[in-house]
């Protein structure tokens, strides 16, 4: 029988990767509580997953005010890139890669959570009304935020380069910029959540100015490359809406091609939900304006992960939760041996349960 295509190497920008295998963002929220830091705890959980493709780290916040739910970690100051090199270093001496992904929450998140209990940061001054935060003592629905300034964005634009810098600092393989989910860089995209009247919003070309900004900055730091995008054209998670997807995200992904960019990370249908797509929606149309690697996730099981890289409708698929129950997913997959149930109950938050001591196929069979 020959090898599925999904098992064989490929190269990701200038990166290259012994299979098509990734392990997609996860927030575990089990960063050291006394500044969000990494810790050895961390490392043996990115490490025991090293068999991926790729690992693309959990969100990770670029500045205190890129904050959205507690416990996770930063990597915006010193303690936290000492944290992220004993991820970096343990992930790479198990024969791994790993990608930071970095995260600024926007809108989706709580006084409590940012400095000086401010208000949080949008592009327009709408909430979440429906989205919750955890705060450390239990579920909160989100702060009303404040807009941003015009004049404040170029400071938004260097709190990702340094968080750019930082990641090259810690170690780290690339980075993806989180621009889904509903957070910061998709609040600007969408025109639900940005109604500014500035060269930041109104048209598609505007609305996708800040993304692109960011995207060239960061990589200047690294290269072109090692630097990929996470979108969820089609996802509402974190209250999120767009009046025209193809034409809004069509406009940022062609941009996103221009710069060269290594690969584009795309949720496929709800995050963590359906796969169907509204009407008019066309992943395959987008993904083509797309020159570098494509990573399809969202819900995919071994078939449906063969099938799509097979037929060329994804170069690589992202894994979520069967690789937060699963630390040798890789080897389970290409045996096609039972998988681990994940436990919903220690997604976020606590300690090693859940965490670190999912079994191998080694270990169960032991
Ligand atoms: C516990 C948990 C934490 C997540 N954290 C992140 C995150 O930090 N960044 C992100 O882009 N997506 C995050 N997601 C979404 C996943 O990356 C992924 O898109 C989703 O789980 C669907 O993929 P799956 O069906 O393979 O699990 C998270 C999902 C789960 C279940």
């Amino acid at each position: 029988m020959t090898t599925p295509k999904l098992f064989t190497p490929t190269r990701i920008g200038d990166l290259d990767v012994p299979n098509r295998l990734v392990m997609a963002p996860l927030t575990r929220n089990r960063a050291l509580r006394d500044g969000d830091v990494p810790h050895a705890l961390n490392a043996e959980y990115y490490a025991q997953r090293a068999t991926a493709g790729l690992l693309i780290s959990e969100g990770t916040q670029i500045s205190p005010e890129g904050k959205g739910y507690a416990w996770t970690p930063g990597i915006h100051s010193p303690e936290q890139v000492v944290g992220w090199r004993l991820v970096t270093d343990a992930v790479h001496k198990a024969g791994g890669r790993i990608a930071a992904q970095l995260w600024h929450v926007g809108r989706i998140s709580h006084t409590v959570l940012q400095p000086g209990r401010a208000a949080p940061v949008g592009p327009s001054a709408i909430a979440a009304e429906h989205s919750r935060v955890y705060d450390g003592e239990g579920f909160v629905p989100t702060s009303a935020p404040r807009a941003l300034d015009t004049a404040e964005l170029p400071r938004i634009v260097g709190d990702y380069v340094q968080a750019a810098r930082n990641a090259k600092e810690a170690g780290f393989d690339a980075v993806e910029l989180h621009a889904a989910n509903g957070y910061l860089l998709h609040q600007f995209l969408a025109d639900g959540t940005n109604q500014r009247t500035d060269a930041y919003g109104g048209s598609a070309a505007n609305r996708a100015r800040l993304l692109l900004e960011v995207a060239e900055a960061v990589a200047g730091v690294w290269t072109p490359g090692r630097v990929g995008v996470r979108l969820s054209p089609f996802s509402n998670f974190g209250d999120i809406a767009d009046s025209d997807p193809m034409a809004t995200f069509g406009r940022a992904i062609e941009g996103l091609s221009d710069l060269g960019l290594g690969y584009l990370h795309m949720v496929e249908g709800q995050t963590g939900g359906t796969r169907e797509l509204p009407p008019g929606a066309d992943i395959q149309a987008l993904r083509r304006l797309f020159r570098g690697s494509y990573i399809a996730n969202n819900g995919y099981d071994r078939d449906l992960a063969i099938d799509a890289v097979e037929s060329g409708r994804a170069d690589l698929v992202a894994f979520g939760k069967l690789f937060i129950a699963n630390p040798d997913l890789v080897e389970r997959l290409r045996l096609d041996a039972r998988l681990n149930t994940p436990d919903q109950t220690t997604f976020y938050g606590g300690t090693e349960r859940g965490y670190t001591d999912y079994p191998t196929l080694e270990k169960a069979a032991a």
